[in-house]
């Protein structure tokens, strides 16, 4: 890889000086690799086939009889990523831009019915200037048979979309629509309008990379959960995206071998500061808890107030949802719930086991919360978690608050096994808050009211602060010790493994989009 890295940066030098000449000279002067080498990087050596080598477009308009290519600007097919099928479609932005035309389209389309009846991930590399631009409504018909048939497999199979060049107009419904999305830092951009027709309607003035690169969309849209340096990086994670995935929604989600040994973990239990205003880092009890760098963080910029990725824990794939103290107090708000809400349905889909860390104080309050939609968007989390049948874990290491209790992975909602650290705090509110307002007129009457505060505080958090009033109800099933945390976790997934749960008959729920 170090090789080709270093080759396409020869190539970007060379172009650069005016030695590359040709259309695949002027995609490696971009930085980017063409669409047959990205998908030679991406399968198994020797795995790929292709599929419709020989398409050639049908439009007559504009003398396009004589400008053929054959494949028509993107190249379709199938193979293996570590020896597992996957469908795959790369556009090649050397023809037409990589535009899409009928029958571009049409190839897609044929890999994309092959990927859903045959139970296997669908990847889409795509570099495009958008509909084919001399063939009218047929490209965009096109586009919506892509969309629809998006739409078909969503929840069947994985559908992965690495954005690679440019993605505009309708053309990024597509990638909204599958499960994950890669941008290619520099190179690659989404928007639905461009920096022009912003301009004339706005007055605004943007470049495109402002307006939709991956920083845009990986931290302030939230569209992107992924961003690469280069291709070749882009490439390397959705390789190790689709480790964590099963084939389709019947599939298991893949588990690789594993010994138990010495599962005690001594540096759990120093994350906890002993004051609970402190913040802590929330990845480091993820780390401390899953199998050794298996962690792949999911939106990792976007809405850090929630942690989401796919982890193993012995050697099982499985989701982690986790507040995030170190941002935002770990509060639950618009952008953390509805990035919940997504991550929890993609894990059900997939049969993807979820284990939930608890840091919440609650809801951010305010204006701008609430005229966001914190209700909708709070319900969203709520009714992911609620619906899901997948095995569910969760372990509260410190605050569960108020409502965001009941939200994050509740007993109540239908959680499997539900551990708590000596350190949590299951109440309605901090012991401060609930003094300040359960004793208002004892401290409003007393000559010293500070003193009656902090004496009603302390009666509070000895009553409450704690987790055993809760396990004495059966809210919580056991009360572990940090270090054994992942001992018990391993324990506790394997026994959930064959679990079944089935939800009511009815065509589908009215999730509150
Ligand atoms: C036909 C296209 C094309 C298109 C690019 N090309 N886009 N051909 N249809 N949509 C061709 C160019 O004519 C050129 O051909 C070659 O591809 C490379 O394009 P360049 O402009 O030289 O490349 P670059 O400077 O890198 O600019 C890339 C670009 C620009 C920013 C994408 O090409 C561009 O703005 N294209 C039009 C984008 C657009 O408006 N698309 C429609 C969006 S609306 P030659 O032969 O000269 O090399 C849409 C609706 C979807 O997509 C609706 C779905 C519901």
């Amino acid at each position: 890889m170090k090789d080709k890295l270093q080759e396409l940066n020869d190539k970007k030098a060379k172009a650069h000086l005016g030695g590359g000449t040709t259309r695949i000279d002027k995609q490696h002067a971009k930085g980017k690799l063409t669409a047959r080498e990205r998908i030679h990087f991406l399968l198994d050596k020797g795995s790929f086939e292709e599929i419709g080598m020989f398409v050639i477009h049908r439009s007559t308009d504009f003398g396009m009889e004589k400008k053929q290519y054959y494949g028509d600007g993107v190249i379709t097919g199938y193979g293996t990523v570590n020896g597992r099928l996957v469908y795959v479609f790369a556009q090649d932005f050397t023809v037409f831009g990589g535009s899409l035309s009928e029958t571009h389209a049409e190839k897609i389309c044929k890999i994309m019915d092959h990927a859903l009846k045959n139970g296997a991930p669908l990847i889409g590399l795509n570099d495009s200037g958008g509909a084919r631009i001399q063939e009218g409504v047929k490209s965009l018909g096109g586009y919506a048979d892509i969309f629809y048939k998006n739409v078909r497999a969503s929840g069947v199979i994985p559908q992965i979309s690495a954005i690679m060049g440019p993605c505009a107009g309708g053309a990024v419904y597509s990638p909204a629509m599958t499960d994950f999305t890669l941008m290619v830092e520099d190179t690659s951009y989404m928007f639905v309008t461009g920096p022009n027709v912003v301009k004339t309607v706005t007055n605004e003035e943007v470049t495109a990379e402002e307006l939709g690169g991956a920083s845009a969309h990986s931290t302030k849209s939230g569209v992107t959960h992924f961003t690469a340096a280069n291709d070749l990086i882009c490439i390397e994670k959705i390789k190790q995206l689709l480790s964590y995935l099963p084939q389709n929604c019947e599939d298991k989600a893949p588990k690789l071998d594993f010994t138990p040994g010495n599962e005690v973990r001594e540096q759990l239990m120093d994350i906890i500061p002993e004051n609970a205003s402190q913040p802590y880092d929330m990845r480091e009890v993820i780390n401390g808890i899953m199998d050794e760098d298996s962690f792949m963080e999911v939106h990792p910029d976007f809405a850090e107030n929630i942690v989401i990725g796919f982890a193993r824990i012995g050697g099982r794939s499985v989701g982690v949802v986790a507040n995030q103290p170190y941002y935002l107090a770990g509060v639950l708000d618009v952008n953390s719930s509805r990035k919940g809400a997504r991550f929890v349905r993609t894990c059900d889909c997939f049969n993807i086991p979820l284990l939930v860390l608890v840091d919440v104080p609650g809801f951010l309050p305010g204006t701008d919360q609430e005229w966001n939609g914190i209700i909708v968007n709070g319900a969203k989390l709520l009714y992911a978690f609620s619906e899901a049948t997948v095995p569910r874990v969760t372990l509260i290491t410190r605050k569960a608050y108020g409502g965001a209790y009941d939200v994050m992975n509740s007993k109540h909602i239908g959680a499997d096994m539900n551990f708590a650290w000596p350190s949590a705090e299951i109440a309605v509110m901090g012991a401060k808050g609930a003094s300040e307002i359960i004793f208002k007129s004892e401290i409003r009457a007393a000559e010293d009211g500070a003193a009656i505060l902090a004496e009603k505080e302390a009666e509070y958090a000895e009553k409450f602060a704690h987790p055993y009033r809760a396990a004495a109800r059966g809210f919580i099933d056991e009360i572990i010790e940090p270090r054994d945390s992942r001992a018990k976790l391993i324990k506790a997934f394997a026994m959930l493994e064959n679990k079944v749960d089935v939800l009511p008959k009815k065509k589908h729920g009215n999730i509150p989009l």
